[in-house]
Protein backbone atom coordinates (compact mmCIF):
# COMPACT_ATOMS: atom_id res chain seq x y z
CA UNK A 1 0.00 0.00 0.00
CA UNK A 2 1.17 3.47 -0.89
CA UNK A 3 1.91 5.98 1.90
CA UNK A 4 3.58 8.77 -0.28
CA UNK A 5 4.49 9.17 -3.42
CA UNK A 6 8.56 10.01 -3.97
CA UNK A 7 7.98 12.56 -7.11
CA UNK A 8 6.27 14.71 -4.03
CA UNK A 9 8.50 14.08 -1.70
CA UNK A 10 11.07 16.85 -1.19
CA UNK A 11 15.01 16.38 -0.85
CA UNK A 12 15.53 17.08 3.21
CA UNK A 13 12.62 18.16 3.76
CA UNK A 14 11.11 15.77 6.48
CA UNK A 15 7.36 14.91 6.60
CA UNK A 16 4.63 13.48 9.26
CA UNK A 17 3.14 10.56 8.58
CA UNK A 18 0.52 8.53 10.54
CA UNK A 19 0.58 5.10 10.29
CA UNK A 20 -1.21 2.00 12.31
CA UNK A 21 -1.27 4.46 15.20
CA UNK A 22 2.63 5.74 15.13
CA UNK A 23 3.23 8.96 14.16
CA UNK A 24 6.32 8.64 11.53
CA UNK A 25 8.86 11.24 10.01
CA UNK A 26 9.56 10.36 6.80
CA UNK A 27 12.89 11.77 4.88
CA UNK A 28 14.03 12.15 1.11
CA UNK A 29 17.36 12.44 0.30
CA UNK A 30 18.38 12.02 -3.37
CA UNK A 31 16.79 8.50 -4.24
CA UNK A 32 16.64 6.83 -0.93
CA UNK A 33 13.59 7.39 1.79
CA UNK A 34 13.95 7.44 5.27
CA UNK A 35 11.57 6.57 8.10
CA UNK A 36 11.99 7.22 12.02
CA UNK A 37 9.62 7.69 14.52
CA UNK A 38 8.30 11.47 14.60
CA UNK A 39 8.72 11.25 18.40
CA UNK A 40 11.90 12.65 19.49
CA UNK A 41 12.66 10.53 22.65
CA UNK A 42 13.85 13.56 24.76
CA UNK A 43 10.61 14.85 25.31
CA UNK A 44 7.34 15.38 23.18
CA UNK A 45 8.82 17.45 19.88
CA UNK A 46 7.61 16.39 16.59
CA UNK A 47 10.98 15.85 14.48
CA UNK A 48 9.00 16.36 11.26
CA UNK A 49 9.12 19.98 12.12
CA UNK A 50 13.02 20.43 12.52
CA UNK A 51 15.55 20.45 9.80
CA UNK A 52 17.50 17.50 7.99
CA UNK A 53 21.38 18.37 7.21
CA UNK A 54 23.64 15.29 6.47
CA UNK A 55 21.49 12.57 6.84
CA UNK A 56 20.81 13.65 10.01
CA UNK A 57 17.40 15.35 12.11
CA UNK A 58 17.68 17.95 14.56
CA UNK A 59 14.95 18.37 17.11
CA UNK A 60 14.01 21.98 16.93
CA UNK A 61 13.03 22.19 20.62
CA UNK A 62 16.48 21.69 22.13
CA UNK A 63 18.65 20.48 19.23
CA UNK A 64 19.14 16.84 19.87
CA UNK A 65 20.15 15.64 16.27
CA UNK A 66 19.24 11.58 15.29
CA UNK A 67 21.00 9.79 12.17
CA UNK A 68 17.92 9.33 10.42
CA UNK A 69 19.81 6.05 8.67
CA UNK A 70 19.99 4.13 12.13
CA UNK A 71 17.79 6.12 14.10
CA UNK A 72 21.04 7.07 17.21
CA UNK A 73 20.83 9.87 19.02
CA UNK A 74 24.37 11.65 17.72
CA UNK A 75 23.83 15.15 19.91
CA UNK A 76 22.50 15.82 23.17
CA UNK A 77 20.37 16.29 25.26
CA UNK A 78 18.45 12.88 23.58
CA UNK A 79 20.85 9.53 24.90
CA UNK A 80 18.14 6.79 23.20
CA UNK A 81 17.76 5.63 19.76
CA UNK A 82 14.49 6.21 17.79
CA UNK A 83 12.96 3.37 16.38
CA UNK A 84 13.52 3.13 12.63
CA UNK A 85 11.20 1.60 9.97
CA UNK A 86 11.97 -0.24 6.42
CA UNK A 87 11.11 1.53 3.53
CA UNK A 88 9.97 0.18 0.54
CA UNK A 89 9.93 2.46 -2.90
CA UNK A 90 9.06 0.75 -6.17
CA UNK A 91 8.92 3.21 -8.94
CA UNK A 92 7.00 6.44 -7.28
CA UNK A 93 5.12 4.46 -4.29
CA UNK A 94 6.78 5.21 -1.22
CA UNK A 95 5.55 2.12 1.43
CA UNK A 96 6.98 2.25 5.15
CA UNK A 97 6.74 -1.33 6.41
CA UNK A 98 5.32 -1.23 9.49
S1 LIG B 1 12.48 17.43 22.82
FE1 LIG B 1 13.91 16.97 21.30
S2 LIG B 1 15.76 17.62 22.16
FE2 LIG B 1 14.33 18.03 23.70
Amino acid sequence: MTDLNLSQLIDNKPVKLEKNGKSICVTRIGDQVFAVADTCTHSEASLSEGDVLDYKVECWLHGAEFDLRTGQAVTPPATQALEVYTVAIDGDSVTVEI
